[in-house]
Protein backbone atom coordinates (compact mmCIF):
# COMPACT_ATOMS: atom_id res chain seq x y z
CA UNK A 1 0.00 0.00 0.00
CA UNK A 2 1.48 3.31 -1.07
CA UNK A 3 0.57 6.37 1.51
CA UNK A 4 0.87 9.61 0.69
CA UNK A 5 0.79 11.83 3.99
CA UNK A 6 -0.21 15.33 4.24
CA UNK A 7 0.81 18.27 7.14
CA UNK A 8 1.26 21.35 7.98
CA UNK A 9 3.36 21.75 11.23
CA UNK A 10 5.81 20.42 12.75
CA UNK A 11 4.96 16.97 11.15
CA UNK A 12 5.96 14.51 14.29
CA UNK A 13 2.80 12.41 13.12
CA UNK A 14 4.13 12.23 9.63
CA UNK A 15 7.38 10.92 10.89
CA UNK A 16 5.63 8.30 13.28
CA UNK A 17 3.97 6.77 10.20
CA UNK A 18 7.09 6.70 8.20
CA UNK A 19 8.87 4.76 11.26
CA UNK A 20 5.86 2.09 11.71
CA UNK A 21 6.26 1.55 8.35
CA UNK A 22 9.86 1.34 8.03
CA UNK A 23 10.59 -0.72 11.41
CA UNK A 24 7.07 -2.50 11.30
CA UNK A 25 4.19 -3.02 12.24
CA UNK A 26 2.83 -0.91 9.08
CA UNK A 27 2.80 -2.65 5.97
CA UNK A 28 2.97 0.54 3.39
CA UNK A 29 5.27 2.68 2.05
CA UNK A 30 5.01 6.69 2.39
CA UNK A 31 4.98 7.57 -1.18
CA UNK A 32 4.85 11.31 -0.58
CA UNK A 33 4.84 14.29 1.61
CA UNK A 34 2.44 17.14 0.65
CA UNK A 35 2.89 20.34 2.85
CA UNK A 36 1.39 23.60 2.76
CA UNK A 37 4.02 25.93 4.09
CA UNK A 38 7.55 26.40 3.29
CA UNK A 39 9.53 25.48 5.50
CA UNK A 40 7.75 23.14 8.08
CA UNK A 41 9.17 21.03 10.29
CA UNK A 42 7.22 18.37 8.42
CA UNK A 43 9.83 19.33 5.51
CA UNK A 44 12.53 19.18 6.79
CA UNK A 45 11.34 15.79 8.70
CA UNK A 46 11.27 14.60 5.35
CA UNK A 47 14.35 15.95 3.48
CA UNK A 48 16.07 13.91 6.91
CA UNK A 49 14.18 10.86 6.30
CA UNK A 50 14.50 10.58 2.35
CA UNK A 51 10.72 11.29 1.74
CA UNK A 52 9.76 12.83 -1.23
CA UNK A 53 7.67 16.35 -0.66
CA UNK A 54 5.76 18.58 -2.09
CA UNK A 55 4.98 21.71 -1.42
CA UNK A 56 1.37 22.89 -2.49
CA UNK A 57 1.27 26.49 -0.65
CA UNK A 58 -2.44 27.21 0.25
CA UNK A 59 -1.68 31.44 -0.43
CA UNK A 60 -1.36 30.41 -4.41
CA UNK A 61 -4.33 28.95 -4.84
CA UNK A 62 -7.55 30.90 -5.51
CA UNK A 63 -9.95 28.79 -3.08
CA UNK A 64 -10.14 25.54 -1.14
CA UNK A 65 -11.45 23.42 -3.97
CA UNK A 66 -8.66 24.35 -6.34
CA UNK A 67 -5.95 23.46 -3.76
CA UNK A 68 -7.94 20.24 -3.51
CA UNK A 69 -7.85 19.82 -7.28
CA UNK A 70 -3.58 20.07 -6.94
CA UNK A 71 -3.83 17.28 -4.36
CA UNK A 72 -5.24 14.51 -6.25
CA UNK A 73 -3.67 15.43 -9.05
CA UNK A 74 -0.17 15.11 -6.76
CA UNK A 75 -1.63 12.25 -5.62
CA UNK A 76 -2.49 10.19 -8.46
CA UNK A 77 0.59 11.07 -10.54
CA UNK A 78 2.06 9.43 -7.08
CA UNK A 79 0.10 6.28 -7.33
CA UNK A 80 -1.15 6.88 -3.64
CA UNK A 81 -3.56 4.34 -2.23
CA UNK A 82 -4.53 5.87 1.37
CA UNK A 83 -4.08 9.67 2.15
CA UNK A 84 -3.16 10.63 5.88
CA UNK A 85 -3.64 14.07 6.94
CA UNK A 86 -1.21 14.24 9.66
CA UNK A 87 -1.41 17.69 11.12
CA UNK A 88 -2.93 19.60 8.01
CA UNK A 89 -4.69 22.72 9.29
CA UNK A 90 -6.48 23.73 6.26
CA UNK A 91 -10.56 22.39 5.96
CA UNK A 92 -10.72 19.68 2.71
CA UNK A 93 -13.68 20.22 0.51
CA UNK A 94 -15.61 17.19 -0.95
CA UNK A 95 -13.61 17.34 -4.39
CA UNK A 96 -10.60 15.78 -2.33
CA UNK A 97 -13.12 13.74 -0.36
CA UNK A 98 -15.41 12.50 -2.83
CA UNK A 99 -11.95 11.31 -5.06
CA UNK A 100 -10.61 9.18 -2.41
CA UNK A 101 -13.59 7.82 -0.56
CA UNK A 102 -12.79 5.92 2.27
CA UNK A 103 -9.61 6.78 1.67
CA UNK A 104 -8.45 9.70 3.33
CA UNK A 105 -7.93 9.67 7.26
CA UNK A 106 -7.27 12.78 9.90
CA UNK A 107 -6.13 12.74 13.43
CA UNK A 108 -7.51 15.00 15.80
CA UNK A 109 -6.00 16.09 19.03
CA UNK A 110 -9.38 15.19 21.15
CA UNK A 111 -11.76 12.44 21.70
CA UNK A 112 -14.31 13.54 19.13
CA UNK A 113 -17.16 14.63 19.07
CA UNK A 114 -15.55 16.90 21.85
CA UNK A 115 -13.81 19.75 21.17
CA UNK A 116 -13.88 19.66 17.04
CA UNK A 117 -11.90 22.80 15.16
CA UNK A 118 -9.34 24.72 16.14
CA UNK A 119 -6.99 23.90 19.35
CA UNK A 120 -8.97 21.45 20.79
CA UNK A 121 -5.96 20.70 23.46
CA UNK A 122 -7.18 24.74 24.51
CA UNK A 123 -10.68 23.61 24.41
CA UNK A 124 -10.34 20.70 26.44
CA UNK A 125 -8.28 22.97 29.65
CA UNK A 126 -10.58 25.64 29.11
CA UNK A 127 -13.48 23.44 29.89
CA UNK A 128 -12.11 21.91 32.33
CA UNK A 129 -12.64 17.96 31.38
CA UNK A 130 -10.27 15.96 33.10
CA UNK A 131 -10.28 12.95 30.42
CA UNK A 132 -8.89 13.92 26.50
CA UNK A 133 -7.09 12.29 24.35
CA UNK A 134 -6.79 11.96 20.02
CA UNK A 135 -8.78 10.65 17.48
CA UNK A 136 -8.16 8.95 14.25
CA UNK A 137 -11.17 8.64 11.82
CA UNK A 138 -12.29 8.62 8.53
CA UNK A 139 -13.47 12.20 6.69
CA UNK A 140 -16.99 12.78 5.34
CA UNK A 141 -17.57 16.20 4.44
CA UNK A 142 -18.80 17.65 8.18
CA UNK A 143 -15.13 18.57 9.33
CA UNK A 144 -13.74 16.43 12.39
CA UNK A 145 -16.90 13.96 12.20
CA UNK A 146 -16.25 11.05 10.34
CA UNK A 147 -16.01 7.47 10.94
CA UNK A 148 -13.98 6.72 13.89
CA UNK A 149 -11.38 4.55 13.87
CA UNK A 150 -9.03 4.26 16.90
CA UNK A 151 -9.26 6.49 20.02
CA UNK A 152 -6.58 6.85 22.81
CA UNK A 153 -7.54 8.73 26.30
CA UNK A 154 -5.26 11.18 27.56
CA UNK A 155 -5.99 12.41 31.63
CA UNK A 156 -5.12 15.84 32.03
CA UNK A 157 -2.74 16.07 35.47
CA UNK A 158 -2.48 18.80 38.03
CA UNK A 159 -0.46 21.29 36.82
CA UNK A 160 -1.21 20.41 33.31
CA UNK A 161 -0.39 23.27 30.79
CA UNK A 162 -1.12 23.63 27.18
CA UNK A 163 2.68 22.19 26.39
CA UNK A 164 2.35 19.20 28.63
CA UNK A 165 -1.16 18.15 27.83
CA UNK A 166 -0.20 18.59 23.96
CA UNK A 167 3.25 16.42 24.22
CA UNK A 168 1.22 13.86 25.97
CA UNK A 169 -1.62 13.87 23.61
CA UNK A 170 1.18 13.69 20.74
CA UNK A 171 2.55 10.29 22.22
CA UNK A 172 -0.92 8.57 21.86
CA UNK A 173 -1.52 10.28 18.33
CA UNK A 174 1.96 8.26 17.07
CA UNK A 175 0.82 4.87 18.46
CA UNK A 176 -2.76 5.46 17.32
CA UNK A 177 -2.37 6.78 13.82
CA UNK A 178 -0.23 3.73 12.49
CA UNK A 179 -3.27 1.63 13.64
CA UNK A 180 -5.84 3.23 11.96
CA UNK A 181 -4.00 3.32 8.50
CA UNK A 182 -4.11 -0.55 8.84
CA UNK A 183 -7.56 -0.23 9.99
CA UNK A 184 -8.72 1.73 6.75
CA UNK A 185 -6.40 -0.46 5.00
CA UNK A 186 -8.31 -3.44 6.15
CA UNK A 187 -11.80 -2.18 5.49
CA UNK A 188 -10.81 -1.07 2.09
CA UNK A 189 -9.63 -4.82 1.04
CA UNK A 190 -13.21 -5.95 2.89
C1 LIG B 1 -1.57 17.00 15.92
O1 LIG B 1 -1.81 17.11 17.30
C2 LIG B 1 -2.87 16.76 15.18
O2 LIG B 1 -3.80 16.01 15.91
C3 LIG B 1 -3.36 18.18 15.01
O3 LIG B 1 -2.21 18.90 14.68
C4 LIG B 1 -1.09 18.33 15.36
C5 LIG B 1 0.04 18.16 14.38
O4 LIG B 1 1.22 17.77 15.03
N1 LIG B 1 -4.35 18.26 13.99
C6 LIG B 1 -5.42 19.04 14.09
O5 LIG B 1 -5.64 19.79 15.03
C7 LIG B 1 -6.39 18.95 12.91
N2 LIG B 1 -7.64 19.51 13.25
P1 LIG B 1 2.47 17.27 14.19
O6 LIG B 1 2.72 18.31 13.10
O7 LIG B 1 3.61 17.21 15.17
O8 LIG B 1 2.14 15.92 13.61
Amino acid sequence: MRLGLMASGDGSNFEAVVRACRQGPLRADVALLVVNKPECGAMQRADRLGVPVQLLDHRLFASREALDQALIETFRSAGVDLIVMAGWMRIVTTVLIEAFPERLVNIHPSLLPSFRGVDAVGQALAAGVRLTGCTAHLVTPEVDAGPVLVQAAVPLLEGDDHGSLAARIHRQEHRILPLAIALAAARLRG
